[in-house]
């Protein structure tokens, strides 16, 4: 049936260049891939379709045919992979390549086939296939990102259009290999090159910088509609990492945590970049260990990071310079790295706390309440008493709580005496409140100040802060710190101004799309 269609219109060829993200498209049925097609395909004019994932993929080939038609400006791969080396097809070799076949004939006009199935395969039958279809030859490892040359010199034995090599990232340093192997032999081959996994998603932003034709992005890699563990979506590739304009000379940032996927610093910050017009690139890496980082930042190389939970204190031995604040705090949030190599720390959370209480009020002489005594307290607190402010710490740890306030010059205060001051500011600095609207640090009546600043940024309006905004306290929620804090960082790395509104803007839609999507998850 498909190839009957197919002798009755004309081929359809490969376009001269190819978008840079290819959307791999999955489903159960024929009829849920096709309108997931229909939907995007205006965005993703490029797309894989993965036809194992289909009960009867040559059944379903007519109305993938029918809808290439009406869509002359996709370009499609077919891709049929066995069960054997990742896919879902359980059929014979023979069978495989004769879906291939018909793919083609129903107007995809690539095909993917991978290397196990080519070494099986008699010459003629791939060359045949490749008279008719562009050829992708593929090999992925699902374990480790290993001999990476010595494999692309076996599939270079089969002639093929895109020699395709796709590993799995088990430190960030493999992505360093990925990138090399892609600079080295994409001068000499066409290729596709990534590491799959959550710690290979700098790979899949950055290997068309590094040479591969192109990278895979997942329809939506929130709804389990991914093809490939760590996929991004097409959206945020194009939306969120400008893949279409990362070249060579796109500098590179990150944010380094673990675990960092739910990480809000890539929105915030790659908008920034593009409101401002920088040629840089913001991505999420998930550290395991401080070792694989730097050896990134030395080689790939990234030019500057944020520090997260929890490398803070642990970054600290791998910096050559610190500025003051980092080592009061004794925690560094932000690392540049110079154009002599060397890496400068910098604590950009001081900046967080007292630029939004600036603009509502004069630190100078203000009196002002800290909770808590870890990190953020100590950002809040050093920060303060650098303005002229006058401290007081409330801890649940008293001797914590007195420590900080020696080092700081700054008081203690028992919690039974708190209605003795007539406090201008009171900053929660502890993580109650934190993913619910009930727990608050104080109780109601202990509410009492001109400003109360929560650190929480998640609920944007924690519990404290509907006590404190009834009371016609002004309030300040925590994704302004959030926000200036990445503002400074974006000053000390590109010399500008950050647009601080509209990073503010962006983060409170993130903040209330994900608290729509929990909902609609739970209900
Ligand atoms: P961060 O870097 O976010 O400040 P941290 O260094 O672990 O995190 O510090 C958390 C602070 O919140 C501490 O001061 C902690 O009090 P203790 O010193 O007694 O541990 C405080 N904190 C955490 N959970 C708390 C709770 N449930 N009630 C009161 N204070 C709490």
């Amino acid at each position: 049936m498909a190839l009957a269609l197919s002798s009755t219109v004309a081929p359809r060829f490969l376009p001269m260049r190819l978008p840079k993200v290819c959307l791999a498209l999955s489903g159960d049925t024929v009829e849920d891939m096709l309108a997931t097609a229909e939907s995007m395909a205006q965005d993703n004019p490029f797309i894989e379709f993965r036809l194992d994932y289909l009960k009867q993929p040559l059944a379903a080939l007519p109305k993938i045919h029918r809808f290439l038609e009406t869509h002359q400006y996709v370009t499609a791969i077919g891709t049929c992979r066995r069960a054997d080396n990742g896919g879902k097809f359980k059929g014979s070799l023979a069978s495989q390549l004769d879906v291939l076949t018909k793919a083609h004939a129903a107007g995809c006009q690539i095909v993917d086939l991978e290397l196990q199935s080519a070494v099986k395969s008699k010459p003629e039958a791939i060359a045949r296939l490749r008279s008719r279809a562009g050829l992708i030859l593929s090999f992925h490892d699902f374990r480790a990102t290993r001999n990476l040359d010595e494999t692309l010199e076996k599939m270079l034995k089969i002639p093929a259009d895109f020699y395709k090599v796709v590993s799995t990232a088990t430190t960030l340093s493999d992505n360093v290999a990925m990138m090399k192997f892609l600079q080295t032999q994409s001068g000499s081959h066409a290729l596709i090159g990534l590491c799959m996994g959550e710690q290979g998603i700098m790979s899949r932003v950055l290997s068309v910088r590094a040479g591969s034709a192109f990278t895979f992005g997942a329809v939506d890699a929130n709804a389990g509609l991914k093809t490939a563990p760590g996929q991004v979506s097409a959206r945020d590739l194009r939306g969120i990492y400008r893949i279409e304009q990362v070249d060579a000379a796109t500098r590179i940032y990150g944010v380094a945590g673990d675990p960092i996927e739910h990480s809000l610093s890539p929105v915030i910050m790659n908008a920034a970049l593009r409101r401002e017009n920088v040629n840089g690139v913001y991505l999420p890496l998930h550290v395991k260990t401080l070792k694989s980082l730097i050896h990134c930042v030395r080689e790939i190389p990234l030019h500057g990071l944020s520090i997260t939970m929890p490398y803070k204190q642990a970054i600290l031995p791998y910096l050559d310079n610190t500025d003051a604040h980092t080592t009061k705090i004794g925690a560094c949030n932000t690392v540049v790295r110079g154009q002599d190599g060397k890496l400068y720390g910098f604590n950009t959370d001081i900046a967080g706390v007292v630029r939004p209480l600036e603009q509502r009020l004069s630190i100078e002489n203000a009196k002002v309440l800290v909770l808590g005594a870890g990190g953020a307290a100590r950002a809040a607190v050093f920060g303060l008493k650098e303005r002229g402010a006058e401290v007081w710490i409330l801890n649940r740890t008293a001797v914590k709580a007195q420590k900080l306030a020696r080092q700081a010059k700054a008081r203690t205060i028992k919690r039974a005496d708190l209605r003795k001051i007539a406090f201008d500011v009171i900053v929660n600095a502890t993580p109650v409140g934190m993913g619910n609207t009930r727990d608050c640090p104080l109780k109601d009546e202990e509410i009492q100040a001109r400003v109360v600043f929560d650190m929480v940024y998640d609920p944007v309006e924690t519990h404290l802060l509907q006590v404190a905004r009834a009371k016609g306290i002004s309030v300040i929620p925590g994704i302004e710190m959030f926000v200036q804090q990445a503002a400074r960082q974006f000053e000390i790395w590109t010399g500008k101004p950050a647009p601080a509104g509209d990073m503010l803007r962006v983060v409170t839609i993130a903040l209330q799309d994900r608290a729509a999507a929990q909902k609609q998850q739970k209900s």
